[in-house]
């Protein structure tokens, strides 16, 4: 029988730790090959991972001139410009302030007219740049992560997506109310992140223990999509204690 890949779980001593473990990995990547390719995460969480990957660049520690980065999803309706569009915390939190090369910068377009191509476009440039070599991810309450929201199919692919009620109010935070959230977005599907060399899902805060202990120690399940990245065989979970708080083993 073959073995089940186990994922590696590293519970770091608090929240800014946890960035440090997951900026470390980056760094560790971006080492053993200068002209990595990324593929990074929105949210509240990888902030202060990118707020270290800023501050090692000026420390001439880190060099993104070679690197190829591609985000994982885009509210649709909403562009480069607009405050709470992904392509402008990208350039925001770590683009405008380190050496990366805008055009090897890939962040869905909200604003395509033809969505039905630019989805399958985005596939093509990740395949042409040879493939994420790690994958940043964030989790949703809901076990949603990108835009994959439950129910998505493991096999599921850069597509067009409904957000669900859920997602909208954690997200309305950001906006001036819920109605102001997009219904809509372009997401990388469970699949193509699954083809992703290395993964790595930080959480932190206790709103996640719950989706962190199922998605590691429950069935997998499109009920909850992190639980449909057991068994990659390159997956690492960064957790802070409170995190973690709800894990068994
Ligand atoms: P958060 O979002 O980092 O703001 O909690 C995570 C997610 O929805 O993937």
């Amino acid at each position: 029988m073959n073995k089940v890949a186990q994922p590696t779980i590293v519970v770091a001593s608090n929240k800014e730790d946890a960035a440090r473990c997951t900026a470390d990995l980056i760094h560790e990547t971006l080492r053993e090959n200068p002209a990595s390719v990324l593929g990074l995460a929105t949210g509240g969480t990888p902030i202060g991972v990118y707020r270290l990957l800023v501050e090692r660049f000026l420390a001439g520690e880190l060099d993104f001139s070679a690197v190829t980065t591609f985000n994982l999803d885009e509210y649709i309706g909403l562009g480069p410009e607009h405050g709470q569009s992904y392509r402008y915390f990208m350039q925001q939190q770590l683009f405008d302030h380190v050496n990366v090369v805008r055009e090897q910068t890939h962040v869905p377009n909200g604003l395509a007219s033809d969505i039905s191509r630019h989805v399958t476009e985005y596939e093509e440039q990740i395949q042409q740049a040879g493939g994420i070599d790690l994958q940043l991810l964030g989790i949703g309450n809901n076990g949603h992560i990108a835009f994959n929201e439950p129910g998505s199919a493991a096999a599921s692919r850069t597509r067009k997506v409904d957000l669900t009620e859920n997602t909208i109010e954690a997200n309305s935070r950001f906006f001036e109310s819920a109605e102001d959230v997009p219904r809509h977005a372009i997401t990388m599907g469970i699949g193509t992140i699954l083809e992703s060399r290395r993964i790595v899902l930080m959480a932190t805060g206790k709103a996640k223990a719950q989706v962190v202990q199922a998605s590691l120690e429950g069935p997998a399940d499109p009920v909850n999509p992190a639980s449909l990245l057991q068994g990659h065989a390159g997956l690492t979970f960064v957790l802070d204690p409170e995190s973690a708080s709800e894990l068994q083993l």
